[in-house]
């Protein structure tokens, strides 16, 4: 079956290709520490691929820019915010971003701008010699975005309600991450 260009579903975003054929598609969603934004990500579009029947085909993982917290579960507002609408928060431990993950991951989420800066600036190579769009904003795929917000804004200082938020951005654009995948699979 072939993708229709009027189809309403298909994502304005392009998934880079993947490195390797006939390797899983790997995804990376970074924050600052891999404790409230990323594991929300992580585990929504996990859940999400797994019941578009593609947790064999696309793998997704989490990690902080920063080190604070490597080895921690997630923060208690992060797994409550998760609980509540049915995820399992428990099995998350943070971990760093490391170099060599621009070379192991097809595509690599930032949940804002300031995640994104630093992560930019641990890339081995040259930005060019990568596939375009291997680094890219979280919410790029968000049907919801405005132009200029782009940003999951940083929950950790702020009182539950920022989580709640976190979640519906990241739900809506887990969603439409998903069905780029959908898309993708039915256009081959
Ligand atoms: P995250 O939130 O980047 O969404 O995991 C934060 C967690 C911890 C800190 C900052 C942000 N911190 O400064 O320890």
């Amino acid at each position: 079956m072939t993708a229709r260009a009027d189809d309403s579903r298909l994502s304005t975003v392009a998934l880079p290709r993947r490195r390797e054929a006939g390797t899983p598609y790997r995804i990376a969603v970074v924050c600052l520490g891999n404790i409230c934004r990323s594991p929300i990500g992580e585990v929504v579009l996990s859940d999400k691929l797994d019941r578009a029947g593609l947790a064999d085909e696309v793998e997704v993982v989490s990690a902080g820019t920063g080190d604070w917290h490597v080895g921690k579960p997630m923060d208690r507002r992060a797994a409550g915010v998760l609980a509540a609408h049915g995820y399992d928060p428990d099995h998350h431990r943070a971990k760093q971003f490391e170099s060599s993950w621009f070379d192991g991951y097809d595509l690599i989420l930032a949940m804002d701008a300031a995640n994104l800066r630093e992560i930019s600036t641990l890339d081995p190579v040259e930005e060019s010699t990568h596939e375009p769009g291997r680094l890219r904003m979280f919410r790029d795929f968000d049907p919801a975005a405005e132009d200029g917000d782009r940003d999951i804004p940083d929950p950790y200082f702020g009182g539950n309600e920022g989580f709640d938020s976190v979640l519906a951005m990241v739900e809506r654009t887990a969603s439409a991450i998903v069905e780029s995948f959908v898309v993708r699979a039915e256009a081959r």
